[in-house]
């Protein structure tokens, strides 16, 4: 993609998800209306498919080109990256909007033919907005993020870690997965996967670990990380298939390869 169109639809992107945002906090203390999807705990409400609502509509009218990939179903139906196409997750931390009315976040990666363009991630009630363009830098709000430290040691490091992993046991060695949290100096488990990747790219969390996410969880993150030097890929060390549902391994390159191979390599295949 040409730099004037990414700064453009940058500009535009942004000028959406901020407004999103602010719907979202007006609307806050409204009664919601909650439903479940896959189980129990995977919780949907009528805001998450107004904002996703939102997007469409303002893409399809100003960019008919432009595909929508997003959570709640109301873009189209993606099979292969080949376009201009925004991933979107219009709450990211669903848990979070209900149950806490904080912590959560709208995503918006946009990608051309494959190729991760501009990535923005907004922590709604904070009003703090990460963002970034390929090859021009990730910021929160104004201010430009460092690159990851390369010296940094897993001994040394906060993971973003998530329950999910006894969900999907038959994936990794429990008792490897036990290994890594008692290696590490800390865990935190934020509930937006979103945030957690960009808590990554601020150096907040040295890296974010799960097991299965989505591609509107991860897609503005990878982005966003990539500008701060960090690697991300799924737990075979594999590159991400925005296509499909995926484990996920970002952080910086040093403590990835351990990651990958003193722990995760070890767990079942
Ligand atoms: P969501 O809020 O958009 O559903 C929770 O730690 C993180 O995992 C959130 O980013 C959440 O996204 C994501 N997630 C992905 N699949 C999930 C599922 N089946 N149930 C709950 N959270 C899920
Ligand atoms: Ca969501």
């Amino acid at each position: 993609m040409e730099r004037n169109t990414r700064q453009s639809l940058f500009s535009q992107a942004k000028q959406w998800v901020l407004e999103a945002g602010e719907i979202i906090r007006e609307k806050i203390d409204d009664p919601l209306v909650i439903d479940t999807k896959s189980n129990a705990n995977d919780l949907v409400t009528t805001m998450d498919k107004e904002t996703e609502q939102f997007f469409a509509s303002k893409i399809k009218k100003n960019y008919p080109d432009h595909l929508l990939f997003g959570e709640e179903g109301y873009g189209d139906k993606i099979e292969s990256l080949d376009g201009t196409i925004w991933i979107v997750d219009p709450i990211d931390g669903t848990m979070n909007f209900v149950h806490q009315k904080r912590g959560f976040a709208i995503s918006v990666g946009i990608y051309h033919d494959g190729v991760g363009e501009i990535g923005l991630i907004y922590d709604v009630m904070a009003d703090v907005l990460y963002h970034a363009q390929k090859n021009g830098g990730a910021y929160k709000n104004k201010q430009q993020l460092e690159q990851l430290s390369s010296s940094l040691n897993l001994q040394e490091s906060i993971l973003g870690l998530n329950h999910f992993w006894l969900c999907e046991n038959s994936l990794v060695d429990e008792r490897e997965m036990q290994r890594l949290v008692k290696t590490v100096r800390g865990t935190r488990s934020t509930g937006s996967a979103a945030l957690e990747m960009a808590y990554v790219a601020e150096g907040n969390f040295d890296g974010y670990l799960a097991m299965r996410l989505s591609p509107w969880d991860i897609a503005a993150g990878m982005i966003i990380i990539n500008e701060v030097g960090g690697v991300t890929t799924d737990r075979h060390g594999h590159p991400i298939n925005l296509l499909e549902r995926t484990s996920l391994v970002t952080c910086n390159k040093e403590i990835q390869h351990h990651i990958l191979n003193d722990f995760l390599a070890k767990g079942k295949k």
